[in-house]
Parts: C-alpha cells; sequence; structure tokens
C-alpha cells in the first residue's frame, strides 16, 4: 500500500457512523425503553444500553422506520401516555402501543449525545401530516402545533435538521408503494411545504431499496427529475448475507455495495447535467449491514403481539468482516457519502443485544462498527493498493486486503483499517508512509477468529478484539502481518 497525506478524498462527516432506531420489534419496548428495568431512569430508559451507545459515539440516529413509517399516524405517539391509543402496526404486523414516540424518542437520542432524523409518511399520508409534523417539531411557537408541543411539556423546538421523505417508496412491501413518478412527484410538493415551513431544514429523497431491485436505477433517474430541487441527498438502502454458505463470495459483498454508490452517483451527476444545475446530490446510506439470520423464524411469528423478538440476527464472526468492509467502502466514498445508517442499534439486526428484563451484549458486528465510528473522524485517504485478487461464484478481482485510511490532524494521527479476506492465508502488507516518516505504531487491534461462524451471546463473547497485531515502522515503511480473515486497526502517531 501506499498512503500520502496528499492523496485526500474527502473530511469525512461524523454522520456516516449514524444508525437507526425503527419502531419494530424490540428495538423501543425491551431494547432502549423499558419502565422498571433494574437499570431504568425515571423517563424508562435503560441506562445500560445508553451507555453502549455512547460507547459508539452515534452522531445521527434515524427514526421512527423503516417500514413502519408508511402508515404511522405521528399524533399518536404524542401527549399524555394514557391517552395514545393500540394500532394495528401493519409492516410488521404487530400491536403498537404508542408508548413511545417523537418527544421520547428526542429526548431519548439527547442523553445519547446524537441527533435525530425524523422520516415522514408518505405511504398512507403526505403533506400535510409533514408539515404539521415539522411544525410541531421546529416552530417555536404561537400556532396550533407548535403549542400542542408546549401543552406537551417541550418549551423549546426540537429543531430536527435532517428529515427523510418517506421510506423505500419502490419495494412492493411498502405500505403505500408508489411508482417513480408518484412518489417524485409527492417527495418534491411536501419537500417544497416543509421548506416554507422551516427553510433550514435538509430533505433526504427516496433512492431504491437495494442494488437488485428491478426498478434500480431508473427509480433514482425519474424521482430526482422531481425532487432535485428541493432534496440535499438521495438514500441507499443494502442488506447482505451468506444465505448460500459460500464466505469467500459473501467476503467480496462489499463489492455490490461500492458498485451501488458508484451508480447513485454517477445517475446523480446525469440529472444534475440535464438541469444544468450548480448543487451536488449526496447521499445517505441509512440503511447498511447484514440481515438473514432471522429471516425464517421471523415468517413463523404470530401476528398483533406487542414488541416480539423480530429480526434477532446473532451474528458470526464473518458478519463482522463484512461489516468492517462495509464501513471501508463507505470511507472511500465519504467525498459524496455524507450520512450513513447502520440498521439497526439495539436487537434488531443490531450491533447491541438486550434481554429484555436481563442483561446487555455485544454482538461480533460491534466491534468494527466502535472502532470505526471511534477513530476513523478526520481525512480520508485514498490508499493506493496493490493487493492479490481471487474471482467468487459472484465476483471477480477480489481485492484479498480491503482497506481504508483516515488522517486525524488535530490528533496528530494516521488510522489504517484493514481486512484480510484471505480464508486461509496470513498476509504481510507493506505500507509506504512517505509523508508520515515519523509515524510510530500505537496500537494494532485485530479482530480474528477461527470459526468463521462464532458468536456473541450473553454467555460468553467468543469473538472480541485483542490488541497483540505485530506492526512495525522501519525508515517510513510500515509492516503488518495480518491473521488469516481479520479485521484490523493500526493507529499510528
Ligand atoms: O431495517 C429493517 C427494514 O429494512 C426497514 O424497516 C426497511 O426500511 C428495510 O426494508
Amino acid at each position: 500500500m501506499v498512503v500520502d497525506k496528499d492523496f485526500v478524498i474527502s473530511e469525512v462527516d461524523p454522520r456516516i457512523y449514524g444508525s437507526f432506531i425503527e419502531q419494530l420489534g424490540r428495538a423501543v419496548y425491551g431494547g432502549i425503553y423499558e419502565p422498571g428495568h433494574p437499570t431504568s431512569d425515571e423517563n424508562g430508559f435503560r441506562k445500560d444500553v445508553i451507555n453502549l451507545v455512547k460507547q459508539l459515539q452515534v452522531p445521527i440516529i434515524r427514526y421512527p422506520g423503516g417500514n413502519m413509517v408508511s402508515a404511522y399516524n405521528w399524533e399518536d405517539g404524542v401527549g399524555p401516555k394514557e391517552d395514545r391509543p393500540r394500532r394495528l402496526e401493519l409492516a410488521w404486523r404487530v400491536t403498537e402501543t404508542n408508548q413511545v414516540g417523537t418527544n421520547e424518542f428526542i429526548d431519548w437520542s439527547k442523553e445519547v449525545g446524537a441527533e435525530a432524523m425524523m422520516a415522514v409518511n408518505l405511504g398512507t399520508r403526505g403533506i400535510d401530516a409533514a408539515r404539521s409534523l415539522l411544525e410541531y417539531c421546529n416552530h417555536p411557537g404561537g400556532t396550533y402545533w407548535s403549542e400542542l408541543r408546549k401543552q406537551h411539556g417541550y418549551e423549546q423546538p426540537h429543531n430536527i435538521k435532517t428529515w427523510c421523505l418517506g421510506n423505500e417508496m419502490d419495494g412492493p412491501w411498502q405500505i403505500g408503494q408508489k411508482t417513480a413518478y408518484e412518489y417524485g412527484r409527492l417527495a418534491a410538493e411536501t419537500g417544497k411545504a416543509m421548506r416554507q415551513v422551516d427553510p433550514t431544514i435538509e430533505l433526504v429523497s427516496c433512492g431504491s431499496s437495494g442494488s437488485g431491485m428491478p426498478t434500480f436505477p431508473e427509480w433514482e433517474a425519474t424521482t430526482l427529475e422531481h425532487t432535485y430541487e428541493f432534496a440535499d441527498y438521495i438514500s441507499l438502502h443494502q442488506y447482505y448475507g451468506n444465505r448460500e454458505n459460500d464466505t469467500a463470495n459473501y467476503l467480496a459483498s462489499s463489492l455490490d455495495m461500492e458498485n451501488f454508490i458508484h451508480t447513485v452517483i454517477a445517475t446523480c451527476d446525469y440529472i444534475k447535467a440535464k438541469k444544468r444545475s450548480k448543487k451536488t446530490m449526496y447521499l445517505s446510506f441509512d440503511e447498511w449491514n447484514v440481515w438473514f439470520h432471522s429471516n425464517d423464524q421471523d415468517e413463523k411469528m404470530e401476528p398483533w403481539s406487542i414488541a416480539p423478538p423480530q429480526l434477532e440476527d446473532v451474528y458470526t464472526f464473518e458478519d463482522a468482516l463484512l461489516v468492517g468492509t462495509m464501513l471501508n467502502t463507505l470511507l472511500k466514498h465519504s467525498d459524496r457519502v455524507k450520512i450513513a445508517c447502520m440498521a439497526q442499534l439495539v436487537n434488531v439486526i443490531a450491533p447491541i443485544m438486550t434481554e429484555t428484563g436481563g442483561g446487555i451484549w455485544k454482538q461480533t458486528i460491534f466491534y468494527p462498527y466502535y472502532y470505526t465510528s471511534v477513530y476513523g473522524r478526520g481525512k480520508a485517504l485514498n490508499p493506493i493498493i496493490k493487493s492479490p485478487k481471487y474471482d467468487s461464484k459472484d465476483f471477480t478481482d477480489v481485492p484479498y486486503l480491503d482497506s481504508s485510511v483516515i488522517y486525524n490532524e488535530e490528533n496528530d494521527e494516521l488510522v489504517i483499517f484493514v481486512v484480510n479476506r484471505h480464508l486461509e492465508n496470513t498476509m504481510e502488507v507493506d505500507v509506504d508512509i512517505r509523508s508520515f516518516e515519523s509515524y510510530k505504531v500505537m496500537e494494532h487491534v485485530v479482530l480474528e477468529n477461527e470459526n468463521a461462524k462464532a458468536v456473541n451471546t450473553i454467555e460468553k463473547e467468543q469473538v472480541m478484539p485483542h490488541k497483540r497485531g505485530v506492526s512495525n515502522v522501519d525508515n517510513g515503511k510500515l509492516s503488518a502481518i495480518l491473521p488469516k480473515m481479520s479485521w484490523n486497526m493500526i493507529r499510528l502517531k
């Protein structure tokens, strides 16, 4: 590898380490909120969860959905809790008690030190519900909705800056699915009205629900024709899974993510050119993760229960490796990807798991997310990489070595995140760090395991990082040993 101070991709927007809490499964009830739990505070928020979320330093959290938002009446979730209606929640076929809603989420996000990213319902509702929610949240006072917020105990506006115009509106599973034309028009008019209420907000236009959607990328081209003027970001969503138990192929999935990002950028820039616009559209990769372990289990679920365990994937060691490469991919595109949300944060396809009424533990994927979020702040540098490659079922020329590099000028640190995808061989890496000649290795953290399928449970964390990585700087050259199938963070100063 060659790493140079001058090969700057971009200053990383910290919101690239965002996450997501949907009113779904045990993310909220039994996850972040559990009145009566031994660790809960006076608002019913679990402090054990708050502590772990704070450790992750999550800067922005998307809410309340996801699919759930597309049939959600936000008014059900505000005001006295005893008056809130129980509703059939259609996306996940459960009963929603509405004991947590917008205000509680804002309280909680403040406690964990995150900004909220709010989604509006463009499935069953539209302009009117979106503008009243925004008025309720952001208008200082003197109007119906802003005064109602004050009556509910929130004198000061929440000032939520980032708003998603619906969720996955291209998906046949979405309540109120739209064609690209229908969505584009509705999103543009909703965005226009919302900007009238609060011109300082940022808006995210819905992109495709994944790179495999049959309407991708025509969906982006058509919707952006309408929303380009109003939106600041277009969303991308993508989940992967090792369904065929082919680890080499699975670990190459971040190449698909990269291709997805390239195509969305190309489509945005095509619309920019077509519109003779000076504005650049940025990307909000506001759902990304591994999701497949729990699929069969969820299909057997009885409908209409309250906060059942749903989407509770138990992650393996190999999932953590893939997550490491997905984070690298986001960083390598940080010139255009300004927001990204690991989906999700607690219990639902999450790095943090709880037992309702019990303890808490870290999934395997917690670790690459934690280290990249905490140490991946600063300028992303473009590493020049020469690596041996392999072919897998769906990919050709997959580099065994996958890396992203951060130069944190403030702390005077160079941080190299690197994955060895090789299933059998250790890799020796030589890094020419020419412009960081005087730097020495401070720590080399390694996540490795003999068993690709090793998992963490509340009883036992089998997958945990250690700091015994072997790396050394000599004469402006860093040499490092990367164990087979390993995620590494090498921090130099
Ligand atoms: O994160 C789980 C679900 O995945 C979200 O509700 C939806 O937007 C996506 O399909």
